[in-house]
């Protein structure tokens, strides 16, 4: 069985560790965090591990998952490679999506495999995260070797692989950002134009939440072109007309956004082939001024 090192240990470390541990897919032998007291609490979390304070108690293993954020990950790889822990027989891997593993080069420059896996997840509780993980989409790039071996492990706790390109990595990370992040702020730029309408905060909430929920449920069944309703999937110029001229007088930044996602909006609405030309190309027009 392979042997691998936990080198940060927090919500994530913990949470993979544990499943890792539990299916038996590798074997955990050190943990290093900051302090010696929170490694002993992933030792505790995750029921294996040896809590380690400095790099230099660390054991030379088959495999470093390095989940510590990510500002700290270039330190860390350094610091495992000025320890004398990494070769030819060693894999590297770290787990954020932001980064690529090109921040891993000390490690490959010594030989190391190196590799990132990024579970498509949000790790608010380890607790609770143990228990829905299996099913979670985890984007993966780097070294053949050290893919196959991360394809291995995290498909063994239930992790649906994906490969991802490392050159447009940020590019990639910033697509979870729009869908996640930017859709809460999205809901929020919304609300607040129903409650220019008269519609309490409260009422808009009741009122959106069908909307929302079933454009979400005709997205994942039919595609975005196809669930693409509203004026510009009818081309209908007079009303994104009026439209932009309210929220610019409302709120110039909810204008804003209204012309830039109505550009993509527009691009699916000519997929979709519902809208006639010269209304698209009205639209088109109105968006760009
Ligand atoms: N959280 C998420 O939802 C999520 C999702 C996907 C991927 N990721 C990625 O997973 C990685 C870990 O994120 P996380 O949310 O698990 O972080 P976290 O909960 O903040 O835990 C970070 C861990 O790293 C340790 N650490 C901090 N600086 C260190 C250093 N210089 N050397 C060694 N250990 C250090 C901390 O030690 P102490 O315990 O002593 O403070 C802690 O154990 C990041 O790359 C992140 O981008 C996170």
């Amino acid at each position: 069985m392979k042997t691998f090192s936990i080198i940060g240990c927090g919500a994530v470390g913990k949470t993979v560790g544990r499943l890792l541990h539990e299916a038996g897919a590798a074997a955990l032998r050190d943990i290093l965090t900051r302090s010696l007291s929170s490694a002993r609490a992933a030792a505790d979390f995750i029921g294996a591990g040896r809590p380690v304070a400095e790099f230099g108690g660390l054991e030379r293993v088959d495999l470093y998952l390095v989940a510590c954020p990510d500002d700290a990950i270039a330190a860390s790889v350094g610091e495992l490679c000025r320890a004398g822990l990494v070769d030819r027989g060693t894999t590297v891997c770290h787990l954020s999506g932001a980064l690529a593993s090109d921040v891993l080069e000390p490690a490959a420059a010594l030989g190391a495999r190196v590799a990132s896996v990024h579970p498509v997840k949000s790790f608010a509780d380890p607790a609770v995260c143990v228990g829905d993980f299996a099913g979670t989409w985890c984007g993966i790039e780097g070294d053949p070797g050290a893919r196959e071996l991360l394809a291995e492990l995290f498909g063994a706790i239930g992790g649906k692989i994906f490969e991802i390109d490392p050159r447009f990595k940020t590019v990639y990370h910033a697509g979870s950002v729009l869908v996640c992040n930017y859709l809460t702020a999205l809901m929020e730029a919304g609300l607040r134009a129903y409650q220019k309408g008269g519609v309490p905060r409260e009422t808009a909430l009741l009122v959106m939440e069908p909307l929302v929920r079933g454009t979400v449920d005709n997205i994942f069944r039919a595609g975005t072109a196809r669930a693409l309703t509203g004026p510009i999937a009818r081309g209908d110029a007079g009303v994104v007309g009026r439209q932009l001229d309210a929220l610019e007088s409302f709120d110039a930044e909810l204008a804003l956004i209204y012309r830039a996602l109505g550009h993509v909006a527009l691009q699916l609405s000519r997929q979709k082939g519902q809208a006639q030309a010269p209304g698209l190309a009205a639209i088109e027009e109105l968006l760009a001024t």
